[in-house]
């Protein structure tokens, strides 16, 4: 079992249930000629976050790392009338491209694109009293992660979903003595998760044309 089987059944996958949408496949066209890089979520894993977005009635999400405005897209479709995405970008490029990428879906009335730091967009959010986010989906820097966590769940209510992306790291989070920041930053990220007695908290491996990573999912307050 190899990264090309991996490649070849995401396909099927995408043949098989995800109808070809030529709007999001604009947008990584734009997001290449762009020359942003090309780690926004597979199309399969982002079809996940809009069905846990719609199953769960979502109202208000946050996600931290736009890029092209690819997870985004598909995020904010499950949004019901007067529901609200704010997603964080420290990248004005990839801002821009991700507002001409997100007017194009039709969702841009809907999708607050913040330019800045996310760390310092959470503090503002938090300063503004933001009501609570339904769905939290973590997608920027790595190293930021354990100050993201603490972060995202001062904007949490009991029943929150925060969904943290790129945990596993080709399986090197397993190996405590890594060097490699992302990956010390993930494991640190873990145990504080672990630690946090207001959530309860699962992770997931996975294999697909992105290679094999895997993401978190952890709520808030229910047990
Ligand atoms: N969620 C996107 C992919 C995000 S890639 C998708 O799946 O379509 C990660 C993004 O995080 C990049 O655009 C990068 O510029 C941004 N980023 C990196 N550091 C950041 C920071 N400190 N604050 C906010 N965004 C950051
Ligand atoms: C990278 C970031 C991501 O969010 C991702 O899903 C894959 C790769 C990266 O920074 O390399
Ligand atoms: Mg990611």
């Amino acid at each position: 079992m190899d990264d090309s089987r991996w490649a070849e059944v995401d396909r099927y996958i995408e043949n098989t249930l995800l109808p070809r949408d030529a709007v999001l496949e604009a947008a990584l066209v734009d997001a290449a000629a762009a020359g942003l890089p090309a780690i926004n979520v597979s199309p399969a894993q982002g079809k996940l976050l809009y069905i846990l977005a719609a199953a769960m009635g979502a109202r208000r999400i946050l996600e931290l790392g736009t890029l092209a405005g690819y997870s985004a897209i598909w995020m904010a479709r499950a949004l019901p009338p007067g529901g609200r995405l704010v997603t964080l970008e420290v990248n004005p490029r990839h801002a821009d491209v991700a507002r001409r990428n997100l007017a194009r879906a039709g969702v841009a009335d809907r999708v607050d694109v913040r330019v800045g730091p996310a760390l310092d967009e959470l503090g503002r959010l938090a300063a503004e009293r933001a009501e609570p986010f339904d769905l939290i989906f973590i997608d920027a820097d790595k190293v930021g992660y354990p100050a993201y966590f603490l972060a995202v769940l001062a904007l949490s209510r009991p029943g929150t979903l925060i969904l943290a992306d790129n945990i596993i790291r080709n399986g090197a989070v397993a190996m405590p003595g890594s060097t490699d920041e992302n990956v010390r930053a993930v494991r640190r990220f873990n145990e504080i998760v672990a630690a946090e007695p207001r959530v309860t908290a699962t992770a997931i491996q996975t294999v697909g044309a992105k290679g094999y990573d895997g993401f978190a999912a952890i709520v808030v307050g229910v047990d």
